[in-house]
């Protein structure tokens, strides 16, 4: 063999270390556990035959704990970049087949390097995270690298999109870099995210939880609102991060790709002209509004089983995409409470910074009433949204299918906070609160002196609901561009998106706002 075969048969059985991974035995482990290895998932998230691998041949520097004799080129994570359908994308999977794909300082380096390049070129970062955590043996260097990443984190939000797709443990600190990305995607039962695990938990406090129930995808996605998505197995996932990527732009630069339809934008929504109940107290599905007004009826929701009282989630409408957050009449009454408002403000502020225009269904009743929501600071939250929508220059189209009482009224994209297009249906019914609660405080000595206080408690209910219920107070004012038929909300809000593309909006110059955290 001539010098340079032994070289490139040299530089071949490198590779082919660095792709084995931890060996066959771990590959089939995790294989029975219905896990794709590292390499498997890169596969599948980037178009055939994309993936450029980068940082192959990296070595961890650790001379403790004998590893100098347990070196894997590579050094648990795969890193690169590749096409998804084909747009440009950064990637890295981490490999649990390497010493559980726990996090040394050269493994977080090569996740930095991603993030650089993904920041400097302006394109997503879509992370695969699988770790046992911080690589045990390599001690405060790995922590270094740990914040290394999270800085970087926080540096690209609002700059390139970035998603997290949990398909192992994601445990103690290092949950904070899936938590600072846009979106994490989490599989069932193989997912699990925590800062404390059982073991710990039932030292310090005697609770008893199991790994699923404390930080598995269902909890996750129900309870705490940690991930927007779950996915019942690793193709799953990584296909929900295909699709999530297809709706985003690279960068905060860019308009989100179109996805051109067959869908006509003058569609009429002659089931929209019914779906309002005729008994104001009833409830119907917003979704139902929602598919109706979008292109194709396709609509991704997002964080579909937390706060249900508000649905949020992203569609086409005239080939544009658009984030839609509506609130949901069957789940509180459609009431905006502490969590349905934190989600809302996230999502409205992620389609600001990604140029994503906001479509706003309103049927809200107001702020949820109560100690629990009042001493868990919903004055604090609820601003939140009122700051998101107020902050966001993006085109901002609300339309009122019900109710929109109170405050809420105000903070649901509303004319007053910059809303652009605002409209009503004639079922919007916009005014301080309810007739019935307004009644019994306007009208509280006449009902109390009146003969018959039943009667007039309810002739001057139906007076009110004359008189405020209805969307003509506001649309005199100009609070409303107009009142339109249910029928045509689809083309009449396509045609004010065509409109308000181009729309340009500036705030004052400041180093940056203080949302009410
Ligand atoms: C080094 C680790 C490791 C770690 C796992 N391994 N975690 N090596 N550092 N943190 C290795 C194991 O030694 C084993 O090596 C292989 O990975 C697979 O691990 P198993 O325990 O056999 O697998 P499993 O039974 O599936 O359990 C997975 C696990 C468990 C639940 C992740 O390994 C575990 O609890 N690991 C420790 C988790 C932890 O406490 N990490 C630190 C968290 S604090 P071999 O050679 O036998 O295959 C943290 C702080 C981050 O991360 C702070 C950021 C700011």
């Amino acid at each position: 063999m001539s010098s340079t075969e032994q070289r490139l048969q040299d530089l071949r059985n490198r590779k082919a270390r660095s792709e084995a991974g931890g060996g066959q035995a771990r590959v089939d482990a995790q294989h029975n556990r219905g896990k794709m290895t590292a390499r498997e998932r890169m596969e599948m998230l980037l178009d055939e035959g994309s993936f450029q691998e980068i940082d192959a041949l990296v070595e961890h520097r650790c001379r403790d704990f004998n590893m100098d004799t347990n070196i894997i080129p590579g050094d648990g994570v795969v890193t690169g970049h590749g096409t998804i359908n084909g747009r440009e994308v950064f990637a890295f999977a981490q490999d649990f087949t390497v010493y559980g794909g726990s996090l040394g300082e050269m493994h977080g380096l090569k996740i930095c390097k991603v993030l650089d390049m993904a920041l400097k070129t302006g394109r997503p970062v879509i992370g695969m995270n699988d770790s046992g955590g911080a690589r045990i043996q390599e001690g405060v260097a790995s922590l270094g690298s740990y914040a290394e990443i999270f800085f970087r984190n926080v540096r690209a939000s609002g700059v390139v999109p970035q998603i997290s797709v949990i398909m192992g443990p994601c445990a103690g600190g290092a949950v904070y870099s899936p938590a600072i990305t846009d979106f994490v995607i989490m599989v069932d039962q193989t997912a699990h995210m925590f800062i404390t695990g059982p073991e710990v938990i039932k030292t310090v406090t005697n609770e008893v939880v199991s790994f699923e129930d404390l930080g598995g995808a269902m909890t996750h996605g129900s309870k705490s609102g940690v991930s927007h998505f779950t996915a019942s197995d690793d193709e799953g996932a990584i296909m929900l991060a295909r699709e999530l990527t297809d709706l985003l732009p690279q960068n905060n630069l860019e308009r989100p790709p179109d996805k051109k339809t067959s869908d006509p934008i003058d569609r009429s929504c002659d089931a929209l002209d019914s779906i309002i109940p005729d008994v104001a107290s009833k409830p119907y599905d917003v979704v139902d509004v929602i598919s109706e007004i979008l292109d194709d009826g396709a609509f991704l929701e997002v964080q579909a089983d937390w706060a249900q009282n508000i649905v949020i989630g992203f569609g086409h409408l005239g080939s544009h995409t658009v984030g839609v957050v509506a609130n949901q009449p069957k789940v509180l009454a459609g009431c905006l409470d502490i969590d349905a408002s934190d989600k809302a403000a996230r999502f409205v502020r992620f389609c600001d910074a990604f140029n994503i225009p906001i479509i706003t269904l309103e049927d809200v009743p107001g702020f949820l009433p109560g100690t629990n929501q009042e001493w868990g600071g919903i004055i604090r939250h609820g601003a939140k949204l009122l700051y998101a929508f107020a902050e966001a220059t993006v085109p901002k189209l609300t339309v009122i299918l019900r109710k929109a009482y109170g405050g809420a009224y105000d903070v649901m994209s509303s004319k007053h906070i910059r809303g652009d297009y605002n409209v009503a249906w004639p079922t919007g019914e916009l005014a301080v609160m309810g007739a019935d609660g307004a009644v019994e405080i306007i009208h509280k000595r006449r009902i109390a002196h009146a003969r018959n206080a039943e009667q007039e408690r309810a002739r001057l209910t139906e007076d009110f609901n004359e008189k405020f219920a209805n969307p003509y107070k506001a649309a005199a004012l100009g609070y409303l561009d107009d009142v339109i038929e249910p029928n045509e909300t689809r083309r009449r809000l396509a045609r004010a998106l065509e409109m308000l593309l181009d729309k340009e909006e500036l705030r004052p110059a400041r180093k940056h706002g203080n949302i009410p955290l």
